[in-house]
Formats: structure tokens, sequence, C-alpha cells
């Protein structure tokens, strides 16, 4: 699809990525049973002190990811390097546009933008049951660096902490 945009999101792309959140349980694994209307408020909130990015076309937003900086925002139980890396907080397509290679690209934009930033690598947190999520962070070169258990998921499943070295 060669009509799609990367970019950094702006606040007019809050309600579609909202929307989005909602379609691939972002919402519900970090709010848990919390109302809708707090979850999206404070989403909104940390609009500012994170870098949204998308990917769109046109005026429709097909996927989108949060990301930011490790020391400020990465909080697990492992002893990583955080300085001058960042941390993939959430990345999420529209279930029908998944499989199309829109979240690699737009990870691949995401790399660039803080490559040029002076980072030096990128971590991500995948749920131990999210096998597509695995694959798809494997593919484009995070390796698993630790996993920690996590109580926001579900009992057996583990934290796995990937990391892509620029
Ligand atoms: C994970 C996610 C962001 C990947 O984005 P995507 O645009 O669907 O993925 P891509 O098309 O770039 O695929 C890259 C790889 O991911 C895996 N993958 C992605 N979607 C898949 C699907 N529907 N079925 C099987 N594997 C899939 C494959 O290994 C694929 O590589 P391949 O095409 O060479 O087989 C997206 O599927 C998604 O939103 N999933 C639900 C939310 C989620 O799990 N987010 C991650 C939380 S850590």
């Amino acid at each position: 699809m060669k009509e799609i945009t990367y970019r950094q999101a702006t606040a007019l792309d809050l309600g579609q990525i909202l929307s989005i959140m909602g379609h691939v349980n972002y919402l519900s694994f970090r709010f848990g049973r919390q109302n809708t209307k707090h979850a999206r408020e404070t989403v909104k909130g940390e609009f500012h002190s994170r870098n949204f990015f998308v990917c769109a076309l046109k005026n429709k937003i097909l996927g989108y990811a949060i990301v930011g900086d490790a020391v400020a925002l990465m909080h697990n139980p492992l002893k990583l390097t955080k300085k001058k890396y960042a941390y993939l907080m959430g990345i999420g397509v529209l279930p029908m546009h998944q499989g199309k290679k829109l979240g690699t690209n737009l990870l691949k934009h995401i790399v660039e933008k803080y490559q040029e930033l002076g980072y030096i690598g990128i971590y991500s947190d995948v749920g131990s049951d999210n096998s597509w999520s695995i694959k798809f962070h494997l593919g484009l070169g995070f390796i698993l660096v630790g996993s920690y258990k996590n109580s926001q998921r579900p009992k057996h499943t583990l934290s796995l902490v990937f990391l892509k070295k620029f």
C-alpha cells in the first residue's frame, strides 16, 4: 500500500488512536475494568510527555505506536542499561490491516527518528502469550534480554523484554 504515511501523531489523531487501542485490547490490558472515560482521559493526558506515531491512509489512522525515554518510562525489575535507550510502550494496527507490514514500517520509521535524536537502541515489553508480537519483534531484529512476572498479565504469562540496538 504505497499511499500509507508514517508520521508523528497530532492531537487531532487521538480519537482514532483511542479507537484502535480499544480494538487491540490495549485499554483493557492497561486499565482493566476501570471505566473507559478514565482510560481515555489518561491516554490523552500522556500525549505531551510521550511520542505518539501513526500510520495513516489519508485521514484514516490504521495503526499507532507510543514511544518514550527508557530512563523516564521503563519500570521493570530487570537491571538493564536505560540511558540513551528508547522504550516502545505500545503498538497496534487495526485488526483488518494486520499482517500487511504496517507495524514493521511504523517501527522502522520510529527507529530512524530515535537514531536521529541520538538514541542507541529501543526496548519493548511483550506478553509471553502473544506469539504474533514475539515473531514481529524477532523479525525486526529485537533480541530477548530478560523476562519478569507482571501482575497486569494473565497468570502463567511473563513479560518478555526485547531490545533492538541501532
Ligand atoms: C503486533 C502488530 C503491531 C504487528 O503489526 P502488523 O502490521 O500486523 O505486522 P507486520 O505485517 O509488520 O508483520 C511482521 C511479522 O509479525 C508477525 N505477524 C504480524 N501479524 C500477524 C498475523 N496476523 N498472523 C501471523 N503473524 C503475524 C509475522 O511474523 C510477521 O512477519 P511475516 O509477515 O514475515 O510472517 C499487530 O499485529 C497488532 O496490532 N497486534 C495486536 C496488538 C499487539 O499485540 N501489539 C503488540 C503488543 S507488545
